[in-house]
Order: structure tokens, then C-alpha cells, then sequence
């Protein structure tokens, strides 16, 4: 009896060092720090907390989300900052302005995105209270105090410096501004090609004040096809066929951005800026969604009018039963699935899709142990 009671006792202590080893391990091995910055394509629920109409906090947004609940992802499950959290071997990155971003969660990262932001500052001006790209550095620096109170100067340096950064803007400087309406302040300004070196010139001050920061690895996404998402199909377009004015947009954007993220890297010394081409990665499945297993890339799961582009997607919307089959969503945004795909594009891409490498070779590279 007595003996047992030692026994157990030991094997308790036993277990409990082991607990707090693996504790120790966890801390020690844990994934690398992911922080995103951006729009709709990856906000993870920031807007939740906020007073705007850009938000994706209600049915059926979320259905095939672990959870089946909305979550103020633009997705119907998974968006582009999960597919890489997983790759990572990390958790999601919560919302910055979520509560629960506290204490160790902090060190997982942290997601400062918020749908209907843009480059520009008068970008998504309809959407008011969203937090613009500025905004968003600024929490950026707040999030680094929080972390520095919690581990001290030189590991919130560190967690900085070797994390992974992700940032996604620019679409919504095109159809939430210069697109917006007809003769758009923007439009009557700038030519477009005027418009786009403007962009591009706001956008490197944006990624050096990220530098700045103590970013150190950046992934730039280009905008996608713009012409050719479900709202525009349905906007301007006549035989289904992508909108030229906006394919003429990214097509002119795109180039000129991996050019500038060049010159950045080059004046840096180093390959911080990673371009990522989501036009081309894109582009593979809407111009042969059934290589890819849609059986649509220009109607939208979740939507209505003409190829389910008109409006926002809600529970009065047409629905598909199938979400894994549509390369979109929503009128704007892409499904799950069709995320999914981009991602393992990031991880594999030949230097035509990621530029100068691809994040496999990243990880690679970016191991400290
Ligand atoms: C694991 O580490 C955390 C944070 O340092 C600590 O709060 C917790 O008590 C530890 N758990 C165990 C079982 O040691
Ligand atoms: C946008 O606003 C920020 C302050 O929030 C300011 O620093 C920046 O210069 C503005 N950008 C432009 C192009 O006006
Ligand atoms: C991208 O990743 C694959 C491994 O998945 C690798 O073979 C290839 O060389 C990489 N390409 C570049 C340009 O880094």
C-alpha cells in the first residue's frame, strides 16, 4: 500500500517533469512567428470589432470552417493566412483586435488585415471604419511593446526579425476607388498607367516602413485577375469574358511591383521582399477550372444576378451545395479549395510564381536551430 503510494508519487513526478520538458520543448521549437497585413483576401475578423458594411462575420460565410461558424473570413472555410499557418505548423493567427490575443498567444503572431483597405488612403473610404494600411503598422509597433512586456527587448526582437510576414493590398485601389464609380476623383487625377507608378511609388514606402519595423521576410502578393472575378463578370462583362480594363490594371501593376520589390531588396542587400505572382497562380484555374476539379471559375458559389456577382453574399443569397467545386466564393473572394491550391503555389512555385524563391526554399533557408 505504502510502496504503491511512493510508486504513484513517482510516477507523478515523473510525469510532471515530462510535462514541463515538453512544455520547455514546445516553447523552444515553437513554430516561427506569422504576422499579415492587408485586405479582404486575408483579414482573419478584424472588422468584427469594427462599425463597418465589410465584414464576413454572418451566414453562410464560415460553412465549412472547423467550426461551421462565421468568422469574419472571407471564405467559406479556410483563407490564404491558414493554409500558411499550416505550413508553418502554427496555429491560425487571431485578428488583432480579438481579446483572446493575449498572454502566449501573442507569440504565435498576429493578424493586422482588414477588409476594404487599399494602398491609398482614400481606398474603401465608403467601408469608413476600417483600419488603413498606416493604422495597421501603428498596431503593428503596439503589438511588438506587448510582446516585449511579456518575454523583454531581445526575444520580441528576435520573434520579429524571424518571423514570416505576409501582405495583400492593392486590389481594392482598383475596384474600391479608381473603378469605383465613373469618373472616380482618381480616374479624372490619373491616366491608369499614371495612377498604377503612383501605387507602386506609396506601396515601397509602405513595405521600407515594414522594414523598418524589423520585418526581415515578406511575401508581396501581386493583385489577382481582377477582370475576372464574378463582380466584374457581371459588371462589365457582356460574354463572360474577363474585363479588359481591369486585366489591364493587374496586368500593368503586377510587373512593376516585383520590379520595385527588386530594387528594395537590392538597396536592402538582401531578399526580404518575396513577390508572389497570385495573378498567375490564379489565372492556371480560371482558365482551366476543370483541371483543377471546378466546374466554375466565373459563377460564384454564394451570390446573385448574373454569375452570382451582384451584391454581397448573405443568407437570402443563391447558394451551391458543393463549395469545393467553385474556384470563387463570393463575387470577390476565392473558395477553400481554390486557396488551398494558391498556397501550395507559394510553397512549390517555380521564380515566374514566386519571386526571387519559393517559400519551401524559405523555410529552408530560415532555419535557426
Ligand atoms: C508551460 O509554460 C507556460 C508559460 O511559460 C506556463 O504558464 C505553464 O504553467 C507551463 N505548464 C507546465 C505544465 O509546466
Ligand atoms: C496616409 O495617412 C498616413 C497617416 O495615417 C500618412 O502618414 C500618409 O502620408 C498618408 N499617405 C498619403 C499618400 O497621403
Ligand atoms: C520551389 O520548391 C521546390 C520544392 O518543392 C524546388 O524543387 C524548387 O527548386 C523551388 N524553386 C525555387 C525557384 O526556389
Amino acid at each position: 500500500m505504502a510502496s504503491s503510494l511512493v510508486l504513484s508519487g513517482l510516477v507523478m513526478t515523473i510525469f510532471g517533469l515530462v510535462v514541463a520538458l515538453s512544455n520547455l520543448t514546445t516553447q523552444t521549437e515553437a513554430a516561427r512567428a506569422f504576422f499579415v497585413f492587408g485586405d479582404s483576401l486575408v483579414d482573419n475578423g478584424n472588422n468584427n470589432y469594427l462599425a463597418t458594411t465589410a465584414r464576413a462575420d454572418s451566414y453562410p460565410y464560415g460553412i465549412d470552417y472547423p467550426t461551421r461558424r462565421p468568422t469574419g473570413r472571407f471564405s467559406n472555410g479556410l483563407n490564404i493566412p491558414d493554409f500558411l499557418s499550416k505550413q508553418l505548423g502554427a496555429e491560425s493567427t487571431l485578428p488583432y483586435l480579438s481579446p483572446q490575443l493575449n498572454g502566449q498567444r501573442l507569440l504565435v503572431g498576429a493578424n493586422f488585415a482588414s477588409a476594404g483597405i487599399g494602398i491609398l488612403n482614400d481606398t474603401g473610404i465608403q467601408f469608413v471604419n476600417i483600419i488603413r494600411i498606416f493604422r495597421q503598422l501603428e498596431y503593428f509597433q503596439e503589438y511588438q511593446q506587448r510582446v516585449t512586456a511579456l518575454v523583454g527587448a531581445a526575444r520580441a526582437k528576435q520573434l520579429v526579425n524571424q518571423a514570416l510576414v505576409l501582405i495583400t493590398l492593392g486590389g481594392n485601389d482598383f475596384v474600391n476607388n479608381y473603378y469605383l464609380v465613373p469618373f472616380s476623383a482618381r480616374s479624372r487625377q490619373y491616366s491608369l498607367p499614371d495612377y498604377v507608378k503612383y501605387l507602386i511609388s506609396e506601396y515601397r514606402k509602405i513595405l521600407q516602413k515594414l522594414y523598418d519595423l524589423g520585418a526581415r521576410r515578406v511575401l508581396v502578393t501581386g493583385t489577382g485577375p481582377l477582370g475576372c472575378v464574378p463582380a466584374e463578370l457581371a459588371l462589365r462583362s457582356r460574354n463572360g469574358e474577363c474585363s479588359p480594363e481591369l486585366q489591364r490594371a493587374a496586368s500593368l501593376f503586377n510587373p512593376q511591383l516585383t520590379q520595385m520589390l527588386k530594387g528594395l531588396n537590392s538597396q536592402i542587400g538582401s531578399d526580404v521582399f518575396i513577390g508572389v505572382n497570385t495573378q498567375l497562380m490564379s489565372n492556371d484555374f480560371i482558365s482551366n477550372p476543370r483541371a483543377y476539379g471546378f466546374i466554375t471559375s466565373k459563377v460564384a458559389c454564394c451570390g446573385q444576378g448574373p454569375y452570382n456577382g451582384i451584391g454581397l453574399c448573405t443568407a437570402a443569397s443563391n447558394l451551391c451545395p458543393n463549395r469545393d467545386v467553385y474556384a470563387f466564393w463570393d463575387p470577390f473572394h476565392p473558395s477553400e479549395r481554390a486557396n488551398g491550391i494558391i498556397v501550395q503555389q507559394f510553397m512549390t512555385g517555380s521564380t515566374e510564381y514566386m519571386y526571387p524563391m519559393n517559400l519551401s526554399t524559405i523555410m529552408a533557408l530560415d532555419s535557426w536551430t
